[in-house]
């Protein structure tokens, strides 16, 4: 059992082809043999017609008529033969000198005897002849209907393929529907089936986009709340012992803030798309600017020295707020991940039709065989450090795509050194 469509169709119009090429060979071949015996047989008629008006003596042999075809014209007086005389007049099949022969009979009026007589072998490689020469274009057209099928097969299946391959090419989260306009007609009702399937999916992914925001959003004033008394609580006169656990629990609620502040980021960034025509052109070097002067105001502290490599103008269109996380999560790492002492340098600027942000840390990179994976959502690698709940690189992922731009981190390879190099690239606006 063939499992392929193609393979199928193919089985199948092949058996069709070389059944009809076989039958259809077969019955032309025999139908042009006889057809040549046939004609054979008029000229013996027609040359014993020749004879009889005269035009024509006997006793000798014929050519010109055709050279191969050695027809005899033999006369009853001068040969001799009882078997053949006996004979009645007509076409019959007969042996001369041990040699099979087909014999045309005639009697003159004067009562005479003569026939016409043709050796049978010549006959039939005659008719043979003409026979393979009718079944030679059959024979010859059947590899060419073969090549043809397999091209119409392979050519009407393609859009089945191609639409397979544009499935498996989107990326997770596209749930736009399949185009079924150019596809041929028995494919749209698998489309619309597809189609259906993913708009149920997209529905369902954005319900659960929204529970995440709305929970993370409605836990936000607890927390903070809870954050509120827990700095109250710091304040008052507390014994030692009492003093830690308060930190562990500030600790704790910060930790869960931050938790909050992601996830929120996150689900906004995966809730609908604004309006192209309302965002508004914003200055990428001014935001980089200004998250950089907070962190340096926060304290970088750990004697980290932070700056920027380059900083020129170079507009995007975006909100501000989205630039700002995408920037303050980006810096938050590699602030993280960058050793006491260490070095972090940053360049903005604008490279033909692309804003570029780049941010170069000093720490120790990622891990090979971990550097695929640090996108996705609540990665943090094998050894986690500080924090970190693994959100910021998928909330910076997915500020990329919206914006239509593309990031890429790769390890520094250098002598002497290392850390992570993020390279951000945004379609660049004109200010
Ligand atoms: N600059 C960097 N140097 C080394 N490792 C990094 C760097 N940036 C990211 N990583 C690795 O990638 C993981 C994912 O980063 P991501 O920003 O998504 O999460 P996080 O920083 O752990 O948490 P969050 O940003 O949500 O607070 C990190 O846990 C870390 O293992
Ligand atoms: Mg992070």
């Amino acid at each position: 059992m063939i499992r392929s469509l193609r393979g199928r169709l193919f089985a199948g119009l092949t058996v069709i082809i070389l059944l009809t090429g076989i039958v259809g060979g077969l019955l032309a071949h025999r139908w042009a043999f006889d057809e040549a015996i046939e004609m054979q047989d008029s000229v013996l008629i027609q040359i014993a017609g020749l004879v009889l008006s005269g035009s024509l003596a006997g006793g000798r042999e014929l050519r010109g008529v055709d050279e191969d075809a050695e027809v005899w014209l033999i006369d009853q007086a001068s040969e001799d033969d009882a078997k053949l005389w006996s004979l009645k007049d007509g076409l019959a099949l007969a042996t001369r000198k041990g040699q099979p022969i087909r014999v045309l009979l005639r009697t003159r009026p004067d009562g005479t005897r003569f026939a016409v007589a043709q050796r049978t072998s010549v006959r039939d490689e005659i008719a043979g002849d003409m026979a393979f020469r009718t079944v030679l274009p059959i024979a010859a057209l059947i590899p060419c209907l073969l090549l043809i099928t397999a091209i119409v097969i392979a050519s009407s299946l393609r859009p089945m393929v191609r639409l397979a391959g544009d499935l498996d090419d989107r990326p997770a989260d596209d749930m736009t529907p399949l185009p079924a306009a150019q596809m041929p007609s028995e494919l749209h009702p698998f489309i619309a089936s597809i189609n259906g399937l993913l708009q149920r999916m997209r529905l369902l992914m954005d319900q659960q986009r929204r529970f995440v925001a709305d929970a993370a959003h409605e836990l936000r004033t607890p927390i903070t709340a809870l954050s509120l008394q827990a700095e109250n609580l710091a304040s008052v006169d507390l014994p030692v012992s009492a003093r830690d656990r308060v930190a562990a629990l500030r600790q704790g609620i910060s930790r869960t803030r931050h938790l909050l502040e992601q996830l929120l980021a996150l689900a906004r960034q995966d809730i609908g798309s604004p309006d192209r025509a309302t965002i508004p052109v914003v200055a990428l070097d001014e935001v980089a600017k200004e998250i950089v002067a907070d962190a340096m105001a926060g304290g970088v502290g750990r004697g980290t020295d932070l700056g920027f490599a380059r900083l020129e103008p170079a507009m995007v269109r975006a909100e501000a707020v989205v630039l700002a996380a995408l920037v303050r999560n980006l810096l938050d790492n590699a602030l993280r991940f960058t050793p006491q002492g260490g070095r972090i340098d940053a360049w903005v600027y604008r490279d033909g039709d692309a804003a570029i942000l780049r941010i170069e840390d000093s720490g120790s990179g990622v891990a090979p065989e971990e550097i695929n994976r640090i996108f996705e959502p609540f990665f943090r690698g094998q050894h986690p450090e500080g924090d970190g709940v693994g959100l910021g690189l998928s909330i910076v992922k997915r500020i990329v795509d919206r914006l239509g731009g593309s990031i890429e981190a790769v390890n520094i390879a250098e002598p002497g050194r290392s850390g992570l190099r993020v390279l951000v690239k945004l379609p660049a606006a004109s200010a």
